[in-house]
């Protein structure tokens, strides 16, 4: 950044994610692939494996998991603010008559998540936990994930964690986020995973790493009580 050009203070940095995202994406087609994750085939192979049938996918981004849960025969609310890529996923999943089991919707998970409660077998989110979040706003939405999943529900979510490469690197925001290039990560530590926990049974804490950076991550999946 040249001394002409204040960096934007921390608040106004996470405000403008959304539109960072919505740019980004537009900029971007296939961002991170047509292919799903490794983390969403396996859940999406969980899931059915478990005969769960209604799943809230948080974070859906360009849908490469959208599209692996879909193709896993589960009826799938594929979740973000960025609107524009929901609305490619809804064009792709028209074309390929999946259409019928995918519900979109443009929110903001910062807010309440307008669901009746237990309205889900399901919850899965790749990478969205780790962004522009604080840790209250981590700990109200784990809230909410529980209020939305039935007893014995499912959450399967990935998150970047303090041992990846990145973690420290960038303008240090405080609560363990970092700005790196425009993104800002929220890196998560144990504590936060255990407090996000509350109310669920962890069941399982797994690393892993994904791209060329690469990305270290940890899969948790938890059980609502
Ligand atoms: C790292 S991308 C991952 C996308 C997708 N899960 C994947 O792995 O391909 C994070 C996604 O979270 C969305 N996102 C970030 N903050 C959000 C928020 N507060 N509410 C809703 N979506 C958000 C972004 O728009 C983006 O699609």
């Amino acid at each position: 950044m040249s001394p002409e050009q204040p960096a934007p203070d921390p608040g106004a940095l996470v405000a403008g994610q959304r539109q960072h995202w919505e740019t980004t994406f537009a900029a971007n087609p296939q961002m991170y692939g047509t292919e799903p994750s490794e983390a969403g085939r396996s859940a999406a192979s969980r899931f059915a494996a478990e005969g769960l049938s209604r799943v809230l996918e948080l974070g859906a981004g360009q849908g490469r998991d959208t599209f692996g849960l879909l193709g896993a025969g589960l009826e799938v609310t594929a979740l973000d603010y960025a609107a524009g890529s929901l609305a490619g996923i809804r064009d792709e999943a028209g074309r390929a008559g999946l259409a019928g089991r995918l519900t979109t919707l443009t929110h903001d998970v910062r807010q309440p998540l307008p669901f009746a409660d237990a309205s889900f077998d399901a919850c899965y989110s790749h990478m969205l936990f780790t962004m522009a979040l604080a840790s209250d706003e981590l700990a109200a939405l784990a809230g909410e994930v529980h209020r939305v999943l039935r007893p014995g529900g499912l959450c399967i979510y990935t998150v970047r964690h303090v041992g990846d490469a990145h973690y420290g690197a960038g303008r240090d925001l405080g609560d363990n986020l970092f700005e790196n290039g425009g993104f800002v990560v929220h890196f998560f530590d144990r504590t936060l995973v255990d407090r996000l926990a509350e109310g669920f049974e962890l069941e399982d804490l797994t690393a892993f790493e994904e791209g060329d950076l690469p990305r270290r991550l940890w899969r948790i999946t938890m059980r609502r009580r």
